[in-house]
């Protein structure tokens, strides 16, 4: 079996006082990470902050014998990303992997979102992943060798109800981490994006108990720190994570119709079959959210009855 260590290597994870960002910085850690949890410390909606989440889980590190520094900075801003790279540079000398996690909900319906549920959210989910990697490029290319590992959402993916914001920001960090993938191949630098569903304080009041029971954080860890590890070379993909369940998520394009003039829009419309179709093939559409959990739930055989 293969055996992923992390000796060496110096990973920042954001957002790791709690939920999935705890659970990736204690798994880099064990693997021999020297690890900067960063994390805000504020509310679910992004408000308040402090340093208690951060300490705790550098402080479970600490106690399991690895070696961990807490960041408090946000990763909102340009100056939060600088001084979250400049934690590991001061702590450790070097940085290595990049697990942008960090996360903020204010959910609304689209005729009801106002501009402090727009701005913060796609600061925190969108330029938040901009900055610590950004912060951190010119580190990672020097040394010919980074990971990066963003996280989505199947609200991105698919879109949900809600949530127009977190889908954009979401989304976002798809296009980024395509780009950088393609922009850091030469200087060994991979990107990849997790779609995870977990249990956290997120998703606690939205999934059935039964659901929720199978999804602790701890699944979806093992592929970032696959991702994030030397004996991974993949990049520029997307995966759905959660509960055991692992899957690629691939953008199609069909073969569509041709025209080698202008068409009129009646020819368009009369196109409209080939245009639409994508396939054959095995892979199937998700087609939300609910699907995304539906294929983890059947996956799992897990019964919510
Ligand atoms: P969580 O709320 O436990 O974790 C997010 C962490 O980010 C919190 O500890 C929070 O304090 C921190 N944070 C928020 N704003 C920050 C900022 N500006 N700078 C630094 N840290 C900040 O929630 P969870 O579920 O662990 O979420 C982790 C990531 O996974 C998020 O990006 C979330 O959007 C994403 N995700 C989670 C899903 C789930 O099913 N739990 C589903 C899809 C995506």
């Amino acid at each position: 079996m293969a055996q992923i260590d992390y000796d060496g290597r110096v990973a920042i994870v954001t957002g790791a006082g709690g939920g999935l960002g705890r659970s990736h910085a204690l798994l880099l850690a064990s693997r021999g990470a020297k690890v900067v949890v960063n994390d805000l410390g504020g509310s679910r909606d992004g408000s308040g902050g402090g340093s208690v989440m951060a300490d705790a889980v550098v402080a479970e590190i600490v106690d399991a014998g690895g070696e961990a520094v807490a960041n408090y900075d946000g990763v909102h801003t340009w100056e939060g990303g600088q001084a979250i790279v400049g934690s590991a540079i001061d702590a450790f000398g070097r940085v290595d992997v990049i697990i942008n996690n960090a996360g903020i909900l204010r959910d609304t319906s689209f005729a009801k979102l106002e501009e402090p549920q727009l701005d913060l959210v796609l600061k925190v989910h969108l330029y938040g992943a901009f900055h610590v990697a950004r912060a951190a490029w010119p580190h990672l290319k020097d040394q010919g060798y980074g990971r990066i590992i963003n996280t989505t959402s199947g609200s991105g993916l698919y879109g949900n109800f809600g949530q127009s914001n977190y889908s954009a920001g979401k989304m976002g960090q798809v296009g980024l981490t395509r780009t950088l993938a393609i922009e850091g191949a030469k200087y060994g630098i991979t990107a990849n994006v997790i779609a995870p569903i977990a249990k956290s304080r997120m998703t606690e009041d939205v999934m059935p108990p039964a659901l929720l029971d199978r999804l602790e954080p701890e699944y979806v860890s093992p592929l970032v720190a696959y991702l994030g590890s030397e004996a991974c070379t993949q990049t520029g993909r997307i995966y759905s994570v959660g509960g055991g369940y692992m899957a690629r998520v691939a953008i199609l394009e069909g073969e569509g119709a041709t025209f080698d003039r202008v068409p009129s829009p009646d020819e368009v419309a009369d196109a409209w079959d080939r245009i639409e179709q994508v396939g054959p093939g095995s892979a199937e559409f998700t087609q939300g959210v609910m699907e995304q959990t539906g294929k983890i739930v059947q996956a799992l055989g897990i019964s919510l009855e």
